[in-house]
């Protein structure tokens, strides 16, 4: 705990703004969960819901994860899908199964149907877990809030779960793209509002994941999702820096820059340096495979050196995986590629 307030110049908050920092800051997708014993013990008592729904087992989670990886930010401990329960829709986590929305959402008719939800209050028990964070982090550790992106909140909703080809969610898009239209339109306005929430709670940075538009056609993506985009980081308050994360979108990235986006994460299919240089961004984060923490030490090392040269020590890298941490990853080996970044670089 302390009552100093959040520094401003931390490594990576410097980093979102383009500046040059004392080391290439580092944090991990998914740090929290899955590997950590201490939280794989909780989750033996509690589901992963029942988790999100305890603001001071959130708090010890995110902020647990932060110190023993010595990460340079800390992230919220929530989920990207907890939004859509206010909209009415059952939200279960199953055993090797993945997250299951009901009832899916297939009719243009229901999306007439579904409430208008003011994110800044409908989920208080999240925006009391920032707070109880933002609390308890040292003042030099950023807390990155987050919310899912339209798309990929859709995907969830129109699949009823997890999906390869997100042929339903396609399907929906081109057979009626005026309800298409209106459901993220109506997503927007939800997590705009969740989004600042959380900034008004304590989040010094903001991502937002749409981990699943690598699916798209580019036209597509303009056409369908852009448009929307554009309208949630305009609506985003400008004071805190903003990261707009997707997987296997190389081809996506200079669409993804709308104006308002500071820093864009990329995965490891997406060349970093090429990409950076053509799009402009201010920043980059990423974007080591996951499953490189599978490797042995030295080899990890070797891979981890690789993505610090593709970034060639550049004002704006942020050091992360190219997605979330996987379950098979010993927590010990995110902890040295933390460390071996910070070495490698200070
Ligand atoms: O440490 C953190 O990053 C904290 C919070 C966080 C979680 N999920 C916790 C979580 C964040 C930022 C997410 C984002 C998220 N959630 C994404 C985007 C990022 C990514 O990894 O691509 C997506 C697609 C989701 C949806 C979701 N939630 C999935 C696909 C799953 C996995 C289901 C499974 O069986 O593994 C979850 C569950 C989830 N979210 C867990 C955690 C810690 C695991 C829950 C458990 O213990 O079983």
């Amino acid at each position: 705990m302390s009552n100093l307030p959040p520094d401003p110049d931390a490594p990576f908050l410097r980093a979102c703004r383009g500046e040059a920092t004392p080391w290439t800051p580092v944090w991990i997708m998914r740090q929290a969960g899955r590997t950590m014993n201490e939280y794989l013990e909780l989750r033996a008592r509690l589901s992963f819901l029942e988790l999100c729904e305890r603001p001071d087992l959130c708090a010890e989670m995110a902020v647990l994860a932060c110190e023993r990886l010595e990460a340079d930010a800390a992230i919220l401990f929530s989920d990207i899908l907890l939004v859509l329960q206010p909209f009415g829709f059952t939200l279960q986590y199953v055993e090797g199964q993945g997250p299951i929305l009901d009832p899916p959402l297939r009719a243009a008719g229901q999306v007439d149907a579904l409430p208008e939800v003011d994110g800044g209050t409908a989920l208080p028990h999240v925006l009391e877990a920032v707070r109880q964070t933002r609390a308890a982090l040292r003042p030099e550790t950023p807390l990155i809030g987050f919310s899912g992106a339209p798309f990929t909140l859709a995907s969830y909703l129109i699949e009823g779960g997890p999906s390869r080809a997100f042929a339903l969610t396609k399907r929906f898009m081109y057979q009626d793209p005026g309800a298409w239209h209106a459901l993220m339109e109506k997503l927007v306005r939800t997590c705009a509002g969740y989004l600042q929430a959380q900034v008004t709670a304590g989040a010094q940075a903001l991502q937002v994941f749409d981990s699943w538009v690598g699916c798209l056609a580019p036209p597509d993506y303009r056409e369908l999702v852009r448009p929307h985009m554009e309208a949630l980081f305009a609506a985003l308050p400008a004071e805190v820096p903003h990261i707009h994360f997707a997987t296997g979108a190389a081809t996506l990235a200079d669409d993804m820059l709308v104006p308002g986006v500071d820093v864009l994460g990329l995965d490891h299919r997406t060349p970093l340096a090429a990409t950076w240089e053509r799009t402009g961004a201010r920043g980059v984060q990423g974007n080591l495979d996951p499953c490189a923490l599978l490797a042995p030490p030295d080899r990890l090392a070797g891979l981890v050196d690789r993505v610090l040269a593709d970034a060639g020590g550049r004002p704006g890298h942020i050091f992360n995986l190219g997605s979330g941490l996987l379950p098979e990853t010993d927590f010990e080996q995110a902890i040295r590629m933390v460390a071996h970044v910070h070495e490698r670089t200070t």
